[in-house]
């Protein structure tokens, strides 16, 4: 059986943009496939928005360019614009409307029919597990149900592309976790998705692709997996001994795999060269060596920490 190659949804070159003599943007090449559920993470200030803003055609960009399913979104606006659904990161909730009256407003602007607008309506509440809510006013609904309603917003037209800055800053972890719900069943629906966070492990468990932006480049990108493989230092064990620590730490120094030894209060924080080295050798050199070994434990480095160690520009 052979593989389908996959289709190319979004794709940017050389995406730049300046605010000023600001580069909020330097030469950003991504490309999200066809069904992706593609992750965007930056901190804050790396440049997502005015990434996603270019791609939302709302803003132009100084150099470069980008395509969403083939459309420029400078050229070819129009049809990006019809093809694309774009929440941004603070939209402006009508509280005196209603559910139902606020999407069906939406709906008019899309030209879709009057006969189709109470079925699309329902359709999309449905989808945002909204459907309860259609009468009540939107200033009564909690902050997760408002972004659900964003949400619900961007699903009238049925864009093929998905295009969400941090909706899920700001709420609870409950909210947040039937936001991340809703994307995955837009996902099965076949849409494509990309959704921005400064939150890398908000996003490891639902997306397939990630890219990690800081300071408007590109630092990496491709399958969540691969972000701690390409990007953290080595291994990490935890020793603590019964014998002399300065004396441990110096038998662990002396070995080729091992990078560095921090010796702390209690234990000894082992660095190993990379992460192919097998953690045993810490045993073997101590227990060769004569130290006494009480505990030893491996560091599975969070993927938080390699993205907060990576932003912070600590590793290369
Ligand atoms: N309208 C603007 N005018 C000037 N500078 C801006 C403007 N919008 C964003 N910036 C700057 O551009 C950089 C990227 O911002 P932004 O795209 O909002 O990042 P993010 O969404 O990742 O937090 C930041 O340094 C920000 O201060
Ligand atoms: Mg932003």
């Amino acid at each position: 059986m052979s593989e389908t190659a996959p289709v190319v949804a979004v794709q940017t070159h050389g995406l730049t943009r300046y605010y000023g003599s600001l580069a909020a943007l330097s030469g950003l090449d991504l490309t999200v496939h066809k069904g992706d559920l593609f992750g965007f993470i930056g901190s804050n200030g790396a440049g997502k928005t005015t990434t996603l803003r270019i791609l939302a055609t709302f803003l132009a960009p100084s150099a470069g360019s980008a395509t969403i399913l083939g459309h420029d979104v400078v050229k070819d606006a129009d049809a990006v614009r019809r093809i694309i659904g774009y929440m941004p990161d603070f939209f402006g909730v009508y509280k005196d409307m209603e559910v139902t009256e606020y999407l069906d407003f939406f709906a008019a602007c899309y030209r879709i029919p009057s006969a189709q607008r109470e079925r699309t309506v329902n359709d999309v509440l449905e989808l945002v597990g909204l459907s309860e809510k259609r009468g009540v006013l939107i200033g009564a609904l909690s902050r997760g149900m408002q972004q659900r309603l964003g949400l619900a917003r961007v699903l009238i037209h049925d864009p093929q592309v998905l295009l969400l800055d941090e909706p899920a800053s700001g709420l609870d972890p409950r909210a947040r976790i039937e936001v991340m719900e809703i994307l995955r069943e837009l996902r099965r629906l076949g849409k494509t998705i990309i959704i921005s966070s400064h939150i890398l492990s908000e996003l490891e468990t639902i997306c397939n692709r990630v890219a990690i932006i800081e300071k408007g480049k590109l630092i990496y990108t491709g399958p969540v997996q691969g972000v701690r493989d390409q990007m953290a230092p080595g291994r990490v064990v935890w020793v603590r001994v019964g014998s002399d620590q300065q004396q441990a730490a110096a038998l662990l120094k002396a070995h080729p795999e091992v990078a560095e030894v921090a010796v702390l209060d209690h234990q000894l924080k082992v660095t190993l060269v990379n992460h192919e080295v097998d953690h045993s050798i810490v045993a073997e050199v101590l227990v060769r060596g004569g130290a006494k070994l009480l505990e030893m434990r491996e560091d599975e480095l969070g993927l938080e920490e390699v993205f907060l160690r990576v932003t912070k520009g600590e590793t290369q």
